[in-house]
């Protein structure tokens, strides 16, 4: 009997000790004991993000070759490469959990993984790469802002950079538009009909309702989220709305209204029908975006062989230099 006790006891010891860093603020590091629930509720995270990095490049990569100046398209390219590092930074992260990129990747291209419901609409003007920079990306930072101060130190230390990045991301998209919302009524029209399209879907990006949110509890209690989906959502809101005002463009929404007294303001019902549709699989482009993951990575698979012959030559030489 006693013996089948002593090791919950300790774990529970194990468990409180944990429970008391977190709450001190103190950073969990990869070789600390954590809970296997706080370390899968990572992974699942983790990876979403990392694969939405990765995903989103597809949307902007759609318009690298049709960009209307050089200055726009290398703009555009060093934005995309820099999602790609961001996925990478993650994919890092998730290694120091035990599992690895091979895995997460397996997991993205059979489908059963999921990523940011965004990438699943489509870039069909010049004008959406302005909007994407600007809403996507400053929707990005709100969130990630908050996950740099996570308890998880990889994640969090990966977040301080990719923010620092996403910044620029926001900027040239904001330039984009500020560009077009200046330009000839032909132009306005276009970033109005972009900020149209990509108005709801960025709202949806900070997730459902706290309240409706399965997770949300238990990785604000382990600190993993430091703010809730709704308060990241209104602050979002705020900030976008004065910028949408400063280049003379109108946010989609006709209940939208300050209130005076918060310095809120308030905005009307997202359709979380079409968010939950989206995310499980159709939307506009989620067939799209698989094929051309998975093409992308069987087009890949000379690379990796190659990578991993020349690899095995160079042990092969070290081990006999090292014998010499
Ligand atoms: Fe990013
Ligand atoms: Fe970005």
């Amino acid at each position: 009997m006693e013996q089948q006790q002593t090791p919950s006891a300790v774990e529970q010891a194990m468990l409180a000790e944990f429970e008391r860093r977190i709450a001190a603020g103190e950073t969990v590091e990869p070789k600390d004991w954590m809970p296997e629930r706080y370390r899968k509720q990572l992974v699942r995270m983790m990876s979403q993000h990392a694969h939405s990095e990765v995903v989103g490049m597809l949307p902007e990569g759609n318009w690298i070759t049709r960009a209307p100046s050089l200055r726009r398209k290398l703009g555009l390219l060093a934005k995309v490469q820099d999602e790609a590092g961001h996925g990478l930074y993650i994919y890092c992260g998730t290694e120091t959990l035990g599992v690895g990129r091979d895995e997460l990747l397996d997991q993205l291209l059979s489908g059963k993984a999921k990523y940011s419901s965004i990438f699943n609409y489509p870039t069909l003007t010049w004008a959406d790469i302005g909007a994407i920079g600007w809403l996507v990306d400053g929707a990005a930072i709100v969130n990630q802002t908050m996950l740099a101060k996570a308890s998880y130190g990889p994640y969090a230390r990966a977040m301080v950079r990719i923010c620092k990045e996403e910044n620029f991301h926001k900027k040239q998209g904001f330039e984009i538009m500020t560009v077009l919302a200046g330009g000839t009524p032909a132009q306005k029209a276009m970033a109005q009909d972009a900020l149209d399209r990509w108005w709801w879907p960025s709202l949806m990006m900070f997730g459902p309702s706290d309240k409706d949110s399965p997770n949300s509890a238990e990785l604000t209690k382990w600190g993993v989220k430091r703010k809730g989906n709704d308060e990241l959502r209104q602050r979002f809101v705020n900030q976008t709305v004065a910028q949408a005002q400063a280049i003379g463009l109108t946010i989609p929404d006709p209940e939208l209204t300050l209130d005076e007294a918060t310095g809120d303001w308030k905005f009307g019902q997202i359709d979380w029908d079409e968010f939950h549709r989206v995310i499980s699989g159709d939307g506009p482009c989620n067939r799209e975006r698989l094929a051309a993951r998975r093409k992308a990575h069987d087009d890949g698979a000379w690379v990796r062989a190659a990578a991993e012959a020349h690899a095995a030559k160079q042990d092969g030489q070290g081990g006999a230099a090292r014998v010499a």
